[in-house]
Order: C-alpha cells, then sequence, then structure tokens
C-alpha cells in the first residue's frame, strides 16, 4: 500500500493537495462569502451568542490550535485561545456557557481530551469537535463539529491531519466571521486562499530535493532552534515538534521576540535556527531578529516567502507560495514536515514509528 513511498510520513504529506481539497469540498459558499458547516448545529443566533473560543488538544493538534485561535481572533474578532487538553482538565477549569470550546484530535480516541470534554459537558458547557476518524470516542462525545476528511493516517507523525485541522479553523473562522463584521470583501479574499491552499501545497512538495538537502546538516547538530512570532510561533512550536518526534534532535521553539530576553546565550556555530519569516506586517523585525542571530555565527535557515529581503546574510532560504496573511501559517508549516522527514531519513531512523511514541494516546 505504500506504492512508490518508502514511508507512510512520506506518503501521507504527498497525500496532502488531495486530502486538503477534500477538507474544503461543499463548505465554501462564495455567493454569501462563507463556509457551511452543518455539522456544527448551532444556528446564527447560537453562534452569535459567543463570547470566547477555547480549544483544546495535545501535541501537534494543540500547536494547530493556537494557530486556529489566531484566525478565529483575527477574522471573526472573538477572544480566542487554545490550552493543552492533558493541563486543562486537571486545574478545575471555570466552564462558561458563553464560551465555544473546541476539542481537536486526529484520532478521536486521545484519553486527555475526551476526559476534558467530559469535564465540560459535565459543567454544562458546549463542545465541538474538529475530528478524523468518523464515530470516534471524541466525535461521539462532542455536541457537535467538523469532520476533517484527511483519510486515513498511519505514520506516528501527524501531517496531513493537522493541515486539515487547520484548514477547518479557516472554515469555522470564516462561518463566525460572517455572523458578525467581517466584510463579504475579505471573506472573498479568505475563500480564494482556502481555494488556493491544495495547489500551493503541491508546488511546495516540489521543492523536496532542495528541502532534503537542507534537512541534512541540520540532522547533524544536537539541538536547534525553531523561531517564528505571533502568527508564525505555532508554527515553529510545530516544526520543532515534529523534527524531535522524527529525528530525536533537541529542537526548541522560540518567540524571535523573545530571543533577547534570554535564549541568544545559546547562539553559536553549532546550534542551527530554523526562523519562520512570512511577508506580513512583522517581517522588518523578524529579519532583525535574524541579523541578530547571524552576528552571533548562528547557522540560518528562513521559510519564508520570495518577497521578504535577506540579503546581507547567510541563509539557506525555503520560499513558500504567498496566500492571505491569516492563511499563510497553514503553507510555512508543510516544509517543516519535509525537513524533520529528511532529517530522520538522514540518520537511519524508524520513521514511521519512533522510539516510545503511540499513534493514538489512549493512556492518561
Ligand atoms: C505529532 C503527534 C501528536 C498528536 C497528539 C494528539 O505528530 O502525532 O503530538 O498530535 O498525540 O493526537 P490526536 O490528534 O489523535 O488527539
Amino acid at each position: 500500500e505504500l506504492g512508490e513511498f518508502a514511508h507512510h510520513m512520506r506518503k501521507e504529506y504527498w497525500e496532502q493537495p488531495a486530502s486538503a481539497a477534500r477538507a474544503l469540498k461543499g463548505r465554501l459558499e462564495e455567493r454569501f462569502g462563507t463556509a457551511r458547516l452543518d455539522g456544527l448545529n448551532l444556528d446564527a443566533r447560537a453562534k452569535r451568542a459567543i463570547r470566547r473560543v477555547k480549544i483544546l488538544g495535545c501535541g501537534s493538534s494543540y500547536y494547530v490550535g493556537q494557530m486556529g485561535a489566531q484566525m478565529i481572533e483575527e477574522l471573526a474578532r472573538i477572544p480566542a485561545d487554545a490550552e493543552p487538553a492533558s493541563e486543562f482538565r486537571y486545574r478545575n477549569p471555570i466552564i462558561d456557557p458563553e464560551t465555544l470550546y473546541v476539542a481537536v484530535s486526529q484520532s478521536g480516541e486521545t484519553a486527555d481530551t475526551l476526559f476534558a470534554i467530559d469535564e465540560i459537558k459535565r459543567k454544562g458547557g458546549q463542545v465541538v469537535g474538529l475530528v478524523n476518524v468518523v464515530g470516534s470516542s471524541i466525535a461521539r462525545a462532542c455536541d457537535g463539529g467538523i469532520y476533517l476528511h484527511a483519510g486515513p493516517e498511519v505514520a506516528v507523525a501527524s501531517t496531513k491531519a493537522l493541515t486539515n485541522m487547520a484548514l477547518s479553523f479557516g472554515l469555522l473562522a470564516l462561518d463566525l466571521g460572517r455572523i458578525r463584521d467581517l466584510s463579504i470583501a475579505d471573506a472573498k479574499r479568505i475563500i480564494d486562499g482556502l481555494q488556493a491552499i491544495p495547489g500551493q501545497i503541491d508546488e511546495i512538495l516540489r521543492q523536496e530535493d532542495r528541502i532534503a538537502e537542507v534537512a541534512k546538516p541540520l540532522s547533524a547538530s544536537a539541538s536547534l532552534f525553531f523561531v517564528g512570532r505571533v502568527r508564525g510561533f505555532p508554527v515553529a512550536r510545530e516544526g520543532a515538534q515534529k523534527f524531535k518526534e522524527v529525528s530525536y534532535c533537541h529542537a526548541e521553539a522560540y518567540q524571535s521576540s523573545e530571543l533577547k530576553h534570554g535564549p541568544l546565550a545559546l547562539i553559536s556555530a553549532q546550534l542551527p535556527t530554523v526562523a519562520i519569516v512570512p511577508d506580513d506586517e512583522l517581517v522588518q523585525r523578524n529579519v532583525g531578529a535574524l541579523h541578530e542571530i547571524a552576528a552571533r555565527g548562528g547557522p540560518l535557515v528562513a521559510i519564508t516567502h520570495a518577497g521578504v529581503d535577506l540579503s546581507g546574510l547567510t541563509a539557506e532560504r525555503i520560499d513558500v507560495p504567498k496566500n492571505e496573511v491569516e492563511l499563510d501559517p497553514i503553507l510555512l508549516t508543510i516544509p517543516t514536515q519535509l525537513l524533520a522527514y529528511h532529517a530522520a531519513l538522514a540518520l537511519g531512523h524508524d520513521i514511521d514509528k519512533p522510539r516510545n511514541l503511540a499513534k493514538s494516546v489512549t493512556v492518561e
């Protein structure tokens, strides 16, 4: 079933142009500039009554949740944040009837996420799920939701399901935004952006040989940083997570804005940094942080856009196609999957079954 692919992880990231298209299929209402998400089981009045959004998931599903929170805040202007479900469930959380709780899970069987849902429901809260596996425990426990339609994911390291989570957050943000103050013009801009994503993922995957070249020296380092800020920070967190999981190199995500408050002390020729540098309103500040790293001899890889000027810096650059600023994080994440895979491949690791990890964490 692997066909031309040596590993499920590689097969699954190459499936993304098709699986991402499935996340959008039948869900965009171009005429009204909105998303159609009947499975949420929320009418317009219920959606209007939402005062906050709280997103819960574990591991990479939590990092995509952070990406989703940002999309909801930007497009729907509803305060939103993400928290690891594994922490939330143990801290006697305050459950608010005007908050929409969103549980995010590929497997639909993660015990920590399931128990967080139980806690919310016991206290009378409302939960919707972003879930890949149809009929799974989490899907059944939620009041409604959005199925991810990523197809079966076999590799322990999640790829295509995460992309579909991010796309589903784009749809949710659009839907919540359009019953508030998101203009039809902005909504159409987002719809066009979402529709471009499957083809743009394909363009990134076609750079695989070059990304593999960049990955090789990274695999030789004992430790590396992934940095980004604001929209780029969840991308950096997910990039570091994937790198740790399959290459076993220590990788730490940091906000580029926080480097000068401590971690710059670690920068040296032995500690490479992978920087997420989107072409957005923060680009000058991001490029400034790269100069700080370069001045201390730190090797740099920039995952960026063609319009970003890195002159005067010695950096490997990986350019991804430009989309709308709110959606760019979805595409900036794709090269981090390939970096992790090719680093692990260079090291000869068991990529589909990394040591100490299980695909679905059904224990507490
Ligand atoms: C990362 C990874 C894990 C999962 C996490 C949640 O590649 O696979 O961090 O994302 O264990 O799993 P689900 O989404 O099944 O609840």
